[in-house]
Order: structure tokens, then sequence, then C-alpha cells
């Protein structure tokens, strides 16, 4: 038996799931302009008298340490205090570079599919609704985060440094490729907006919270999070209702590609840590990324993936073997 839409028929409690996804997508909708960001007072990045002013607060790092692919390794280890603080910087401007092409490439170009009414199931008006709120808090967040960056380039003196395309991007425009038609590529990009938002809350939650960092930097992510915790039942609630709305063909497809971007998010992106490592004349930095290189491309560790695994369970797409197959080749649940 299959519904209207063509998809396979629900077990009871999904359907109940699936108007409970409807009432809170609904409500996320509705109360996004008592919510969001871009409503509220713009961050001054060069804020009150008493704190940090155009140069900074003294004595504090752009990053954390603790977030470096190569903290432990000797070559930088042995550094010296200006190049670790140089090093710090570019990991600040290529975490911020990372959240840019996650937001223009992947998760606003979704929602222009969305939008144009490509993705089943996320053709109603309360959907609609939520992603075109989504698109202006996507624009937003690159605003605040270039806005952080040109603050960081200036002050580093690093304005000329490149920051080439991230794998995650670059797994995804693969992947696309390998469908021949148009709606295999739209839900590659959607599998991966909707890993990304419901990973990105989490990569943005140290710095959010670190008292070590710069504060504007500190208090750039923290604004960006504070939208990012919506965005994530958002994106879980559509990922349902989409799913629902597939052929039987459309879900095992997509059950199928959901848990690539899970590795794709995880990789350590060495290629972009030695380009910027050699355009700041790190000694060493070859030897260095060959080391990380060694202990894998992704680091699946530094990720908590049960939220994509507990959704694949939630909206039955674990149910087909293929699927569960999928999962498990990428490492997320045993075979
Ligand atoms: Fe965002
Ligand atoms: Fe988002």
């Amino acid at each position: 038996m299959s519904t209207d839409m063509g998809g396979p028929a629900l077990r009871a409690d999904q359907n109940d799931d699936l108007s409970h996804t409807r009432i809170m997508l609904s409500r996320l909708a509705a109360n996004w302009p008592r919510r969001a960001y871009v409503k509220k007072d713009e961050l001054d990045p060069f804020f009150e008298a008493g704190r940090p002013g155009e140069q900074g607060a003294p004595g504090k790092e752009d990053f954390l340490e603790g977030l470096l692919p190569f903290k432990d390794l000797p070559q930088y280890q042995s550094s010296s205090p200006e190049m670790k603080s140089r090093v710090l910087s570019c990991g600040w401007l290529m975490y911020n570079a990372k959240t840019t092409q996650i937001e223009t490439e992947i998760v606003n170009p979704s929602c222009l599919d969305i939008i144009a009414g490509a993705m089943p199931g996320l053709r109603t008006a309360d959907a609609q609704k939520a992603v075109c709120e989504t698109m202006v808090d996507e624009a937003y967040h690159v605003h605040l985060v270039e806005q952080a960056s040109r603050l960081t380039r200036s002050r580093r003196g690093l304005e000329n440094l490149h920051i080439p395309q991230f794998n995650l991007v670059r797994h995804m425009r693969e992947r696309q490729r390998t469908g021949t038609d148009p709606w295999h590529g739209q839900m590659v990009q959607f599998a991966t907006a909707v890993v990304s938002e419901i990973f990105i809350s989490d990569y943005l939650h140290l710095l959010s919270e670190s008292e070590e960092i710069q504060p504007f930097n500190r208090m750039t992510v923290a604004a960006h999070r504070h939208d990012e915790m919506v965005h994530s039942p958002l994106f879980r609630s559509m990922a349902q209702l989409f799913s629902h709305d597939l052929t039987v063909e459309q879900r095992a497809a997509f059950a199928d590609v959901l848990a690539e971007p899970v590795v794709w998010f995880a990789d350590r992106e060495l290629d972009i840590w030695l380009s910027m490592l050699r355009q700041i004349g790190f000694p060493k930095a070859e030897e260095m990324i060959r080391e990380c290189r060694s202990l894998g491309a992704a680091d699946l560790t530094s990720l908590d993936y049960s939220e994509i695994v507990t959704l694949a369970e939630e909206i039955g797409l674990l149910d087909s073997a293929a699927a569960r197959d999928s999962f498990a080749r990428q490492g997320l649940i045993t075979a």
C-alpha cells in the first residue's frame, strides 16, 4: 500500500510523529520574529569602553589550541609563541570560512530548492515560511562571520590569506555528480544540509562559551549558535516530512546518501591547513600535515552523530537493509 504521494504506508506511531512534527514546524516558523538574531541589535566589533577596542583583548588568542588537528605534534609544539598565535588566527579564519561555505554552498541552495517547490513534503505554507526565515538567518550569519573575519585579518595582517574550497563541499559536489537526474543532486544537497544543520550547533558550542579566546570572536559564535539551536530541530522536522512523501525508490536513495555527509563534515580539512601553513611560512608544514594524514582524513570521534542515527531510525529509514549497510559502511552503526 502507498500514500497518495507514492510513499510507503506508515505505522500508526509514525503518523502520530508526523502530526507532532507539523505542529512543531508551525511553531518554529511563528516564533521567528521574536527569536531571530537578525531582529536584534547588531554586535559592535569595537564594543564599549573598558572592554576590547580596535586592537582586541590583550593576551587572548583568536582560536582554541585544542581544535588544531596537529596540536600535539612536535613541529607545532616547538614553534615560537608568535607562530603559534598566527596559526590560531588561521584556525579562526578557517573555522569562519567553513561556516560561510556551509551557509552559501550547502544550506541556502537547498532552501532555494525547497522554495522552488522541488522537494516533496516541504511545499506547505509552514515549511515554506520556515525556509524563507532560515535563508534570512543564514545570510545574516554570513554577514556576522565575514565581519569577524575581516576584523581578524586586519588586526593580524592576514588580509591576503587564501582559503580554498572545503572537502565537505567538494565531497557533496562529487556525490551529486553520481546521479543523472536533477532530483538526485537536490536530494544530496538536502541530505548534506540536514546533517550540517544538525552538527553546526555542536561545531559552534565550544567557541561560543570560551573565555580563552578574543571576546568578539566568542560573541560572534554565540550569536550564530543562538539561531542554529532552532535550525537543528527545524531540519530534523523537514527531513521527516520530506522522507514521508518520497516514493519507495526515492526513499531508498535518500537513506543511502544520508550517512555520507557525516563523514564529510568530520573531514579534518588537512589540505586547507597545509595551504594556510605554507602561506604563513610555518616551518616543516608538509612533514607535520603528512603525520596528521597518517591518523586519518576524518575524525568521527569529534562528532556526536547519534542524532543522525536516531533521526534515520525515527523516520523509518533504517528499516531497509540497504540503508543499514550504508550507515555501517560509514562507521555510524555496527553491521
Ligand atoms: Fe547559520
Ligand atoms: Fe543554520
